[in-house]
């Protein structure tokens, strides 16, 4: 039994070291490392900053987060802004209010405006959503060892066109390498030094796919760092009290072994 699952996890690892080869027709997504990847990954605060920055000049023209509160732009663990800047921040945005039936700018109990565009889908979920199961015949190995998911999709989406279009039912279609399908109808959105960042961060487009989509995933889940710190603490307790199980299992067996022992 022992033999036989050291066999399945050996080829298991060596399969996976072949998974970003292996993509095939489900489009090629690359591996990036990412500050919140493993047991004590943590979102960076400053890429978040920068991330935020791309969305918010880029995407939500034609994308929206109705599902994230602005306020949360405030949050431990988030893009650290202060209840001043958050309040700044919410006047990027108008949108209607049935109260004065009209529109106004957001405030900071608003969530992001939904999308502008009615085929651009809505950005809050999409990391979680695209996670996807990469790696040989999509058994989700390379997510499993590398860390790999949504994330390294929307950055391998982003940085993924090929620069051919084509025309099709009087829509423009971009050939994309992650899109699966090969087509995507939303043009390159970025291209290099398309935003400018205050601390003078490297604005090219690989730079910026992979600031916006660490701040897409903290969107999709902004409670990461916590639950992976109960999960770090769970398996520390569940460490503890495996050994002292072992430790009081032997005390307790210890008197009847040595009386069969002699007797023997
Ligand atoms: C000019 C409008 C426009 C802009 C700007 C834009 N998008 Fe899109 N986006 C679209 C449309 C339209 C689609 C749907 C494409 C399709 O389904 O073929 C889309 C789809 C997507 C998808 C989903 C792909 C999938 O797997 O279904 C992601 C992720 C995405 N956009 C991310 C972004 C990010 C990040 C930005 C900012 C850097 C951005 N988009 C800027 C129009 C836009």
């Amino acid at each position: 039994m022992l033999k036989t699952l050291g066999i399945a996890a050996l080829s298991a690892l060596t399969l996976s070291t072949g998974a970003a080869l292996a993509a095939g027709a489900e489009g090629h997504v690359h591996d990036v490392d990412f500050s919140f990847e493993g047991p004590f990954g943590k979102f960076d605060q400053n890429q978040l900053q920068r991330g935020l920055k791309v969305y918010t000049e880029v995407c939500a023209a034609c994308h929206g987060l109705q599902y994230v509160p602005i306020r949360t732009l405030a949050d431990e663990g988030g893009p650290g802004f202060s209840p001043d800047q958050v309040r700044a921040y919410a006047q990027n945005f108008e949108i209607f209010d049935p109260e004065i039936d009209d529109y106004r700018a957001t405030k900071p109990a608003d969530r992001f405006p939904g999308s502008n565009l009615e085929n651009a889908p809505d950005l809050s979920l999409m990391a979680k959503a695209r996670a996807g199961f990469h790696g040989p015949y999509g058994t989700g190995m390379a997510q499993l060892f590398k860390g790999m998911g949504g994330p390294e999709y929307i950055v391998s989406l982003l940085t993924g066109y090929t620069g051919e279009t084509k025309e099709e039912a009087g829509v423009i279609l971009y050939e994309n390498t992650a899109f699966p399908g090969g087509w995507i109808a939303m043009a390159p959105p970025l291209e290099d030094g398309l935003v400018e960042f205050d601390d003078g961060h490297d604005n090219s487009v690989h730079h910026m796919s992979e600031d916006v989509a660490a701040f897409l995933m903290w969107t999709a889940e902004p409670k990461m760092m916590a639950r992976k710190q109960a999960g770090l603490t769970g398996v520390i307790l569940l460490i503890v009290l495996s050994v002292l199980l072992y430790l009081t299992n032997k005390r307790l067996w210890a008197p009847i072994k040595k009386k069969v022992k002699k007797e023997s």
